[in-house]
């Protein structure tokens, strides 16, 4: 694999950077407020130290970003102000230009909006891990026309992400939740190739409980991925490698009260968290690991009823010896709630890039960096 350019390789092809006028694709796809507000501008720091290292040298910098997913055309609940008003206090005079999902010709990478979008412009970065994952205009069109590097934050991404894949430390445990299983099938069967156990959890473990002939009441499952989940388990077993389940789940019973389970719900109950069996169970892999990787909550953590399972989980990452990595969205956002976002090795910018790059080794973004 050929080398993707990074700063340093584009002031060398531009010559000087003193008056260039770089576009740089930056992820401030930022959690926001009912009210417009933003809730967490990680995404926007994290961009800094390649905005100030392109100033520094006197480029002039252009920013652009999605928010949300709005349907191609301007929406004003997802405009960029908001964020375009958190940048100017960071980093004064840097432009940001309007959510790139306004236009149809983004997420269709058209050609005739990638060239607006150059329009001018003597250079591009591409600093936008968390979008990397996706063939969209800006991430992989601008490197087929003007000379183009990855920035500092998608650089260490990179490094960290791929140092997991290519030189893991074991025993290497991935430890995945959330809601849809069907999201995460990919990546469990490739994670299985690369670590040595996986924890599951979230809402994810009850299509593997009916794979293990056990009942869910009404918990959320997909009854169409029920195969798939039977023949992850019997790869796992075949392969030497664990996958650990959860043996108790809290949630709700038929009367809507909060009830504690086993592994098999009536009917009417639903499972919202892992029970505090299965934390300390998953504590103990953590703690016995010497790299973790973690993305999706443990349960429904916003309601303080169901938090304990991925606050355990958050907590055993943070006091763990492994190297341990979070991948974006919510399971940095819970680790944000519980105040342990600077007790792990790496808080990833990227939720659905992190588990693609784990999983294929590449991402659309970089391929298009490297032939640049
Ligand atoms: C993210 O938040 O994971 C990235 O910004 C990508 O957003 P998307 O899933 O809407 O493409």
């Amino acid at each position: 694999m050929s080398e993707i350019p990074k700063l340093e390789d584009l002031e060398s092809a531009l010559g000087d950077l003193a008056g260039k006028r770089i576009l740089v694709r930056t992820d401030f796809n930022v959690p926001m407020d009912d009210d417009g507000s933003i809730v967490d501008d990680f995404r926007i720091k994290a961009a800094l130290p390649t905005i100030n290292w392109l100033t520094e040298r006197g480029a002039s910098v252009v920013t652009a970003s999605h928010l949300g997913r709005p349907k191609g055309e301007p929406n004003p609940k997802y405009s960029m102000d908001p964020v375009r008003a958190r940048l100017a206090e960071l980093a004064p005079g840097v432009e940001l230009l309007e959510n790139l999902r306004f236009d149809a010709g983004e997420t269709g990478n058209d050609a005739s909006f990638v060239a607006q979008l150059i329009e001018g412009v003597d250079g591009y970065v591409n600093d936008a891990f968390g979008a990397s994952h996706r063939s969209h205009a800006s991430i992989v069109g601008p490197p087929q026309h003007v000379p183009s590097a990855m920035g500092r934050l998608l650089e260490n991404e990179v490094e960290v992400l791929l140092g997991l894949r290519n030189k893991p430390k074991r025993p290497f445990v991935a430890v995945l939740g959330g809601a849809k299983v069907s999201d995460k099938l990919g990546v469990i069967e490739a994670l299985l190739d690369v670590v040595d156990e996986i924890v599951i959890g979230g809402a994810m473990c009850f299509t593997f409980f009916l794979a293990q002939g056990k009942t869910v009441g009404a918990s959320l499952h997909e009854p169409d991925q029920v195969d798939v989940c039977k023949g992850l388990l019997a790869k796992a077993t075949e392969m030497g490698k664990t996958i650990h389940l959860p043996d108790d789940v809290t949630g709700t019973d038929a009367q809507g009260n909060f009830a504690q389970f086993g592994s098999r719900l009536g009917e009417g109950s639903v499972g919202y968290d892992i029970g505090p069996g299965s934390a300390a169970a998953f504590t103990d892999v953590i703690m016995d690991a010497r790299m973790v990787f973690w993305n999706g909550p443990m349960g429904m953590f916003e309601d303080e009823r169901f938090a304990s399972g991925t606050r355990t989980v958050a907590q055993a990452m943070a006091d763990t010896k492994a190297f341990t990595v979070v991948g974006g969205g919510d399971s940095a956002a819970a680790l944000a709630q519980f105040k342990l976002d600077d007790e792990v090795s790496h808080v990833s910018t990227g939720g659905g890039a992190s588990l693609e790059l784990l999983e294929n080794g590449d991402l659309p973004g970089l391929a298009a960096l490297r032939g640049a």
